[in-house]
Protein backbone atom coordinates (compact mmCIF):
# COMPACT_ATOMS: atom_id res chain seq x y z
CA UNK A 1 0.00 0.00 0.00
CA UNK A 2 2.84 2.38 -0.48
CA UNK A 3 1.51 4.45 -3.35
CA UNK A 4 -1.42 5.39 -1.11
CA UNK A 5 -2.19 8.67 -0.27
CA UNK A 6 -5.52 9.08 1.35
CA UNK A 7 -8.22 7.27 3.02
CA UNK A 8 -11.39 7.37 2.18
CA UNK A 9 -14.10 5.83 4.03
CA UNK A 10 -17.70 4.60 3.63
CA UNK A 11 -20.46 6.14 6.74
CA UNK A 12 -22.87 3.50 7.16
CA UNK A 13 -22.02 0.51 8.46
CA UNK A 14 -18.47 1.11 8.19
CA UNK A 15 -17.34 4.10 10.72
CA UNK A 16 -20.90 4.28 12.18
CA UNK A 17 -22.73 1.38 13.60
CA UNK A 18 -26.73 1.69 11.71
CA UNK A 19 -27.70 -0.59 14.30
CA UNK A 20 -27.12 1.49 17.30
CA UNK A 21 -30.23 3.77 16.59
CA UNK A 22 -32.80 0.69 17.63
CA UNK A 23 -30.63 -0.72 20.00
CA UNK A 24 -31.32 2.53 22.11
CA UNK A 25 -35.03 1.52 22.08
CA UNK A 26 -34.92 -1.59 22.19
CA UNK A 27 -36.03 -2.13 25.68
CA UNK A 28 -38.94 -0.59 24.57
CA UNK A 29 -39.37 -2.42 21.29
CA UNK A 30 -39.10 -5.54 22.08
CA UNK A 31 -38.35 -9.24 20.00
CA UNK A 32 -38.84 -7.01 17.33
CA UNK A 33 -36.12 -4.80 17.49
CA UNK A 34 -33.26 -7.14 15.79
CA UNK A 35 -35.41 -7.68 12.46
CA UNK A 36 -36.73 -4.37 12.47
CA UNK A 37 -33.33 -2.54 12.43
CA UNK A 38 -32.30 -5.44 10.03
CA UNK A 39 -35.03 -4.55 7.35
CA UNK A 40 -34.91 -0.82 8.08
CA UNK A 41 -31.09 -0.99 6.34
CA UNK A 42 -31.74 -3.63 4.18
CA UNK A 43 -34.64 -1.73 2.89
CA UNK A 44 -32.84 1.61 2.59
CA UNK A 45 -30.34 0.11 0.51
CA UNK A 46 -32.72 -1.66 -2.03
CA UNK A 47 -34.79 1.89 -2.18
CA UNK A 48 -31.39 2.88 -3.10
CA UNK A 49 -30.52 1.09 -5.90
CA UNK A 50 -34.27 0.97 -7.25
CA UNK A 51 -34.48 4.72 -6.92
CA UNK A 52 -30.79 5.13 -8.88
CA UNK A 53 -31.90 2.58 -11.50
CA UNK A 54 -35.25 4.24 -11.91
CA UNK A 55 -34.00 7.58 -12.57
CA UNK A 56 -36.06 8.65 -8.92
CA UNK A 57 -33.21 10.16 -6.65
CA UNK A 58 -34.32 11.49 -3.54
CA UNK A 59 -32.19 12.04 -0.71
CA UNK A 60 -30.63 9.36 1.64
CA UNK A 61 -32.57 11.01 4.36
CA UNK A 62 -36.16 10.63 2.50
CA UNK A 63 -35.20 7.00 1.65
CA UNK A 64 -34.32 6.24 5.13
CA UNK A 65 -37.29 7.61 6.63
CA UNK A 66 -39.50 5.37 3.68
CA UNK A 67 -37.59 2.31 4.26
CA UNK A 68 -38.07 2.62 8.37
CA UNK A 69 -42.15 3.23 7.28
CA UNK A 70 -42.16 -0.03 5.35
CA UNK A 71 -39.85 -1.36 8.28
CA UNK A 72 -42.17 -0.36 10.82
CA UNK A 73 -44.93 -1.54 9.08
CA UNK A 74 -43.72 -5.35 8.92
CA UNK A 75 -43.38 -5.49 12.60
CA UNK A 76 -46.93 -4.04 13.20
CA UNK A 77 -45.20 -1.34 14.90
CA UNK A 78 -46.98 1.82 13.41
CA UNK A 79 -46.33 4.74 16.10
CA UNK A 80 -45.67 8.00 14.86
CA UNK A 81 -43.71 9.31 18.12
CA UNK A 82 -41.57 5.89 18.14
CA UNK A 83 -40.64 6.92 14.02
CA UNK A 84 -39.73 10.02 15.22
CA UNK A 85 -37.47 8.81 18.29
CA UNK A 86 -35.62 6.50 15.75
CA UNK A 87 -34.97 9.08 12.91
CA UNK A 88 -33.95 11.39 15.75
CA UNK A 89 -31.69 8.51 17.01
CA UNK A 90 -30.21 7.56 13.35
CA UNK A 91 -28.79 11.13 13.06
CA UNK A 92 -26.25 10.35 15.81
CA UNK A 93 -25.04 7.05 15.71
CA UNK A 94 -21.96 5.50 17.39
CA UNK A 95 -19.26 5.15 15.62
CA UNK A 96 -17.25 1.59 15.93
CA UNK A 97 -15.18 1.60 18.95
CA UNK A 98 -11.90 1.56 17.19
CA UNK A 99 -12.80 4.27 14.63
CA UNK A 100 -11.32 7.36 16.51
CA UNK A 101 -7.74 5.86 16.87
CA UNK A 102 -7.71 4.85 13.58
CA UNK A 103 -8.49 8.16 12.04
CA UNK A 104 -6.14 9.85 14.42
CA UNK A 105 -3.27 7.57 13.53
CA UNK A 106 -4.11 8.04 9.63
CA UNK A 107 -3.68 11.70 10.17
CA UNK A 108 -0.58 11.79 12.36
CA UNK A 109 1.01 9.84 9.66
CA UNK A 110 0.14 12.72 6.63
CA UNK A 111 -3.14 11.04 4.87
CA UNK A 112 -6.05 12.55 4.08
CA UNK A 113 -9.11 10.90 5.30
CA UNK A 114 -11.82 11.62 3.96
CA UNK A 115 -15.67 10.11 3.74
CA UNK A 116 -17.40 9.29 0.87
CA UNK A 117 -21.17 8.32 1.24
CA UNK A 118 -25.06 8.35 0.50
CA UNK A 119 -25.94 9.92 3.22
CA UNK A 120 -27.12 13.68 3.08
CA UNK A 121 -24.50 16.23 3.18
CA UNK A 122 -26.85 17.49 6.70
CA UNK A 123 -26.66 13.91 7.90
CA UNK A 124 -23.35 13.21 7.11
CA UNK A 125 -22.66 16.17 9.23
CA UNK A 126 -24.59 15.69 12.44
CA UNK A 127 -23.14 11.91 12.62
CA UNK A 128 -19.13 13.03 12.29
CA UNK A 129 -20.52 15.67 15.04
CA UNK A 130 -22.14 13.33 17.52
CA UNK A 131 -20.14 11.04 17.32
CA UNK A 132 -17.14 13.41 17.59
CA UNK A 133 -15.32 12.65 14.63
CA UNK A 134 -15.27 15.86 12.86
CA UNK A 135 -12.26 17.12 13.88
CA UNK A 136 -10.52 13.94 12.18
CA UNK A 137 -12.61 14.22 8.58
CA UNK A 138 -10.98 16.24 6.28
CA UNK A 139 -13.49 15.85 3.31
CA UNK A 140 -16.95 14.43 3.47
CA UNK A 141 -18.74 13.62 -0.18
CA UNK A 142 -22.00 13.35 -0.17
CA UNK A 143 -23.86 11.28 -3.72
CA UNK A 144 -25.97 14.53 -3.58
CA UNK A 145 -23.37 15.95 -6.06
CA UNK A 146 -24.05 13.58 -8.49
CA UNK A 147 -27.87 12.84 -8.12
CA UNK A 148 -27.63 8.68 -7.79
CA UNK A 149 -26.67 6.32 -5.08
CA UNK A 150 -23.38 3.91 -4.98
CA UNK A 151 -22.28 2.02 -7.31
CA UNK A 152 -22.74 4.67 -9.77
CA UNK A 153 -19.15 5.06 -10.59
CA UNK A 154 -19.91 9.56 -10.51
CA UNK A 155 -20.27 8.58 -6.74
CA UNK A 156 -16.40 7.20 -6.38
CA UNK A 157 -15.02 10.06 -9.21
CA UNK A 158 -16.02 12.53 -6.16
CA UNK A 159 -13.39 11.24 -4.13
CA UNK A 160 -10.96 11.57 -7.08
CA UNK A 161 -11.77 14.87 -8.17
CA UNK A 162 -11.99 16.28 -4.62
CA UNK A 163 -8.53 14.81 -4.26
CA UNK A 164 -6.90 15.37 -7.49
CA UNK A 165 -5.53 11.40 -6.80
CA UNK A 166 -5.93 8.56 -9.20
CA UNK A 167 -8.05 5.69 -8.00
CA UNK A 168 -5.25 3.66 -7.38
CA UNK A 169 -3.88 6.50 -4.92
CA UNK A 170 -6.60 6.38 -2.70
CA UNK A 171 -7.74 3.21 -0.44
CA UNK A 172 -11.26 2.43 0.28
CA UNK A 173 -12.89 1.40 3.51
CA UNK A 174 -16.52 -0.22 3.55
CA UNK A 175 -18.13 -2.71 5.13
CA UNK A 176 -20.69 -3.33 2.78
CA UNK A 177 -19.52 -5.94 0.30
CA UNK A 178 -21.24 -4.38 -2.75
CA UNK A 179 -20.01 -1.09 -2.30
CA UNK A 180 -16.63 -2.71 -1.92
CA UNK A 181 -17.13 -4.14 -4.99
CA UNK A 182 -18.35 -0.80 -6.70
CA UNK A 183 -15.25 0.85 -5.42
CA UNK A 184 -13.29 -2.21 -6.52
CA UNK A 185 -14.59 -1.65 -10.23
CA UNK A 186 -14.01 1.65 -10.63
CA UNK A 187 -10.27 0.99 -9.62
CA UNK A 188 -9.81 1.97 -5.80
CA UNK A 189 -7.73 -0.01 -3.48
CA UNK A 190 -10.45 -1.80 -1.52
CA UNK A 191 -10.37 -2.41 2.39
CA UNK A 192 -13.41 -4.62 2.95
CA UNK A 193 -14.25 -4.06 6.30
CA UNK A 194 -15.81 -7.71 7.28
CA UNK A 195 -17.34 -6.81 10.79
CA UNK A 196 -19.50 -9.79 10.62
CA UNK A 197 -17.97 -13.26 9.07
CA UNK A 198 -19.69 -13.08 6.18
CA UNK A 199 -18.48 -15.06 3.14
CA UNK A 200 -16.89 -13.47 0.65
CA UNK A 201 -19.00 -12.23 -2.82
CA UNK A 202 -18.83 -10.09 -5.98
CA UNK A 203 -15.65 -10.99 -6.55
CA UNK A 204 -16.14 -10.49 -10.55
CA UNK A 205 -15.21 -6.90 -9.68
CA UNK A 206 -11.99 -6.67 -8.41
CA UNK A 207 -9.65 -7.61 -5.56
CA UNK A 208 -10.47 -6.43 -2.12
CA UNK A 209 -8.74 -6.83 0.88
CA UNK A 210 -10.79 -8.43 4.05
CA UNK A 211 -10.46 -7.14 7.13
CA UNK A 212 -12.27 -7.92 10.41
CA UNK A 213 -11.91 -3.93 11.65
CA UNK A 214 -10.41 -0.55 10.61
CA UNK A 215 -7.81 -0.92 13.57
CA UNK A 216 -5.22 -3.03 11.12
CA UNK A 217 -4.99 0.18 8.80
CA UNK A 218 -3.20 2.29 10.94
CA UNK A 219 -0.63 -0.67 10.72
CA UNK A 220 -0.49 -0.67 7.07
CA UNK A 221 -0.53 2.40 5.17
CA UNK A 222 3.06 3.94 4.87
CA UNK A 223 3.70 7.56 5.96
CA UNK A 224 3.55 10.27 5.00
CA UNK A 225 2.92 11.18 1.33
CA UNK A 226 0.17 13.27 0.69
CA UNK A 227 0.00 16.74 -0.07
CA UNK A 228 -3.35 19.19 -0.17
CA UNK A 229 -4.01 19.95 -3.52
CA UNK A 230 -3.04 23.13 -4.99
CA UNK A 231 -6.23 25.32 -4.96
C1 LIG B 1 -22.95 4.75 2.80
O1 LIG B 1 -22.78 5.19 1.65
C2 LIG B 1 -23.58 2.60 1.70
O2 LIG B 1 -24.63 3.32 3.65
C3 LIG B 1 -23.49 3.34 2.95
O3 LIG B 1 -22.64 5.40 3.81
Amino acid sequence: MARIRACVFDAYGTLYDVHSAVRRLAAEIGPAAEPLSRDWRARQLEYSWVRSLMGRHVDFWTVTGEALDTAMALHGLEDNDLRRRLLDAYRRLSAYPEVTGVLRQLKSKGLAVGVLSNGSPEMLADAASSAGLDHWIDMTWSVEAVGVYKPDARVYQLACDGLRLAPEEISFQSSNRWDAAGAANFGFHVVWVNRAGLPDEYRFAGPVQAVTDLSYLANVIDPPVWRPAEA
